[in-house]
């Protein structure tokens, strides 16, 4: 996982220093994909074509390591003008070799750097294909997967059967070697002021600007014929040669500047016009002009890339007033939250339209179950849908699958009983049509007293949708071959749309043929374009590392959906009333705990020295404690874990002491009187509880060594007002611990591994 940038002017003059600052800018506007090391390759002092070559400049550190590097190297004049160049830029995760200068991006091919390469992904072949490369004598000098890369270009063009050879053949013969993920942008002394990228797997977008008229608005893909040198353009079905009219260019082969980025955050500066890269695409640019081309073409293949024009401001990414883009990001939930529902929710007919699923209601409604899918805080957004951990949490059920926790009893073998398409789960505790001859699930009904906190409770979307309802992490659903079946209904919540896990159980699922929906904020995503429909959460960027307002955009997300799909049902009308009216006063409600910051800061102040955290609540909250210890672990480093306050008697009550730190969400939902009993079973230890209580709730406090008060909502949306105490909480810490907030060690923004 890393961030690719490059920059090509075309005629377009630009001096060595003014292309440095744009290459650094670039990668510090993604420097969240990654930061452990940095390096750009470019043209070297002398610009004659013949004597070409490529100077790589590299450095262990963050971009602003690179940036002072750039400027001790004494070999490169700075005011050197190029009328035309191309430069590239990488900044580093570390996945194969440690973070060093060797290690980093651009990759060489050989000592003379004739091709170079930088790379965002995985090689899972990369052993092979090394091992092949040195029983042909190329000589390899860092750990990394992505050298194998930069060798076998060189492999392939020392190998090459016609000296005119052009560069994107040679990516294309590269490429059809490679397995895995990769998005790669690649620069040689043999193709002086040319580029060639591509992709599979892994995001990259090309920006292009020119204050010319371009040529086109599609650019047409070239697929290659027997004869690699051909090309032919299928949406026109007649054989033509690469020329202009199926390239991007400015009018009359005027100045042009093209960037290539792993995301829009690198690009947006410079221009809002783009094309997305699909999959297998190569795209090249030879004389100021772009091509794309792919080698093989499928029947889904889009025949043109259209140059897409984004909405998306500079300032939306940038800082603004505060230290870091998490503590901004925090802030910003009023409005992200309001953003989340503009246009969809309509607080005068009580009616939610999601615009990008309306085509396929009727198809959801009729499906066998819900299946939710996400990675960290956006698979603890799905929990925040499913209370507590159903009848697990006060151990009714010795099921299997709920020893894994987070699971509704949904995710039980539904075949053994037909009805529970039309029946909620709770109802067919009850009321199954087809007792007694009905043997799912495998518990006689009078487990279940309606008393239980999980009936009181039951989770909001199997409550508006009447569909089980199953929550995965992508990981774990992956690992255990999950049954799907095509009258399913998939969801994978992603806010950037790239997670490799999230993406793969989206292939898994449409291998079976369920239907997929996507929720991410990230518009031309993979997850986004891969999937049949979806919601996009229009929380804005995120950039720090650590979510926090696409956790609350993309809980608000699903229970929007919940409500679009309990339009019709009468029975549940006061219900969605109720709902909706929350949803109405909630940015209101954000700005009123947003301003509860200097108290929650004070309590960072007593807690800052602990090494350990807990975290502990149930029933709606229960995502809460999971979310709030994620953030804590993240970017304070330590530890913190989430508990179900039902399960502390079965457990973690052993670690409850007069020094361990003790935050409980208690809110005056149907879970109140259990988490009543928690916090005494914690006094009664000398526990010193740090309360997130309701305003109304006087009682709480009477126990708690501090306590923050926090306004109230509907039960199914407090989840979005506590959450964001233990946000800011996490942030404080962190920066009284003296961490960097926005880049915590050892993590990446967008994880495009597996
Ligand atoms: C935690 C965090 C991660 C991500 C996870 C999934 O603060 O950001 O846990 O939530 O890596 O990422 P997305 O939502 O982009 O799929």
């Amino acid at each position: 996982m890393c961030g690719i940038f490059a920059y090509m002017n075309y005629r377009v003059p630009r001096t060595r220093k003014e292309i440095f600052e744009t290459l650094i800018r670039g990668l510090q506007r993604l420097e969240y994909r990654g930061y452990d090391s940095a390096g750009v390759a470019i043209d070297g002092n002398n610009n004659e074509v013949k004597e070409r070559h490529i100077q790589l400049v590299k450095k262990r550190g963050n971009v602003k390591a690179l940036d002072e590097e750039l400027y001790k190297q004494d070999s490169m004049d700075l005011k050197v003008e190029f009328e035309t160049h191309f430069g590239i830029a990488h900044t580093r995760w570390a996945t194969h070799g440690v973070p060093n200068a060797v290690n980093s991006h651009p990759q060489r091919s050989d000592k003379g750097n004739e091709f170079v390469v930088i790379h965002n992904g995985i090689i899972t072949n990369y052993k092979d294909l090394r091992k092949f490369l040195e029983s042909k004598g190329y000589e390899f000098e860092s750990e990394t997967d992505t050298e194998t890369i930069a060798k076998l270009i060189k492999y392939v063009f020392d190998n090459r059967e016609t000296e005119d050879i052009t560069f994107s053949t040679l990516v294309e013969r590269v490429i059809q070697q490679l397995e895995g993920a990769f998005a790669l942008v690649f620069k040689s002394i043999h193709y002086p002021g040319e580029a060639v990228a591509t992709r599979r797997g892994s995001p990259l977008l090309i920006g292009v600007r020119s204050k010319y008229k371009l040529s086109t608005e599609q650019i047409p893909v070239l697929y290659r014929t027997r004869n690699i040198e051909n090309v032919k353009n299928i949406c026109k079905t007649r054989m033509k040669r690469l020329d202009s009219s199926a390239c991007l260019h400015a009018v009359g082969d005027k100045a042009v500047e093209f960037f290539f980025a792993s995301d829009a955050s690198a690009i947006i500066e410079h221009t809002n016009r783009v094309i997305f890269l699909e999959d297998d695409d190569i795209a090249a640019v030879a004389d100021g002009k772009l091509s794309i081309h792919r080698v093989k073409r499928s029947a889904s293949d889009d025949p043109s890339r259209a140059i897409q024009t984004l909405q998306m401001e500079l300032q939306q990414i940038m800082k603004g007033n505060f230290s870091a883009f998490m503590q901004k990001e925090i802030f910003e939930q009023p409005e992200s939250v309001f953003n989340t529902m503009r246009g969809r929710v309509n607080f005068e007919t009580n009616t939610v339209l999601l615009g990008g699923l309306k085509d396929h209601l009727k198809e959801i409604r009729r499906c066998r179950r819900l299946i939710v899918i996400g990675c960290g805080t956006s698979y603890h957004a799905a929990v925040a849908m499913v209370p507590g951990i159903g009848p697990c949490e006060f151990g009714a059920l010795e099921q299997p699958e709920n020893r894994r926790g987070a699971l509704s009893p949904a995710a039980w073998p539904v075949s053994s009983c037909s009805s529970l398409n039309t029946w909620t789960w709770s109802r067919h505790l009850t009321d199954c049509p087809q007792k007694p001859s009905c043997s799912w699930p495998v518990v006689s009904v009078t487990d279940f007293s309606p008393r239980s906190c999980w009936l009181q409770t039951r989770q909001v979307l199997e409550e508006l949708t009447e569909l089980p309802v199953m929550v995965e992490l992508a990981s774990d659903f992956l690992d255990r071959n999950t049954p799907v079946f095509r009258d399913d209904v998939c969801f994978f919540i992603s806010q950037s749309g790239e997670t490799a896990d999230t993406l793969l159980a989206l292939r898994y699922c449409k291998d079976r043929r369920a239907l997929t929906v996507g929720v991410t904020n990230t518009v031309g995503s993979s997850i986004s374009r891969e999937t049949d429909c979806g919601v996009h959460i229009n929380a804005g960027p995120e950039i720090g590392v650590a979510s926090t307002k696409a956790y609350t955009s993309q809980f608000i997300s699903l229970v929007m959906f919940g409500l679009m799909m309990s339009e019709d049902r009468i029975s549940l009308q006061d219900r969605r009333r109720e709902i909706i009216r929350g949803l109405r006063s909630l940015p209101g409600l954000i700005k009123e705990v947003l301003s509860l910051d200097e108290k929650i800061h004070d309590l960072a102040l007593e807690l800052y020295t602990q090494r350990s955290l807990l975290v502990m609540g149930r029933g709606y909250n229960y995502a809460t404690c999971l979310e709030g210890a994620l953030k804590i672990k993240e970017i304070t480093y330590m530890h913190s874990e989430g508990i179900l306050a039902g399960e502390l008697k079965h457990g973690p009550l052993a670690l409850i002491d007069k020094q361990m730190p003790v935050i409980m969400v208690i809110m005056k939902d149907p879970c109140f009187a259990k988490c009543q009993n928690a916090l005494q079973q914690v006094t009664a230890r000398q526990g010193r509880p740090i309360i997130l209580c309701s305003k109304d709730d006087t009682e709480s406090s009477k126990f708690a060594y501090k306590a923050i008060a926090l306004p109230t909502t509907v039960d199914c949306l407090q989840g979005v007002l506590s959450v964001i105490p233990l946000q800011l909480l996490s942030f404080h810490l962190a920066v009284l611990r003296g961490y960097d907030v926005d880049f915590p060690r050892n993590l990446a923004k967008s994880v495009t591994v597996e």
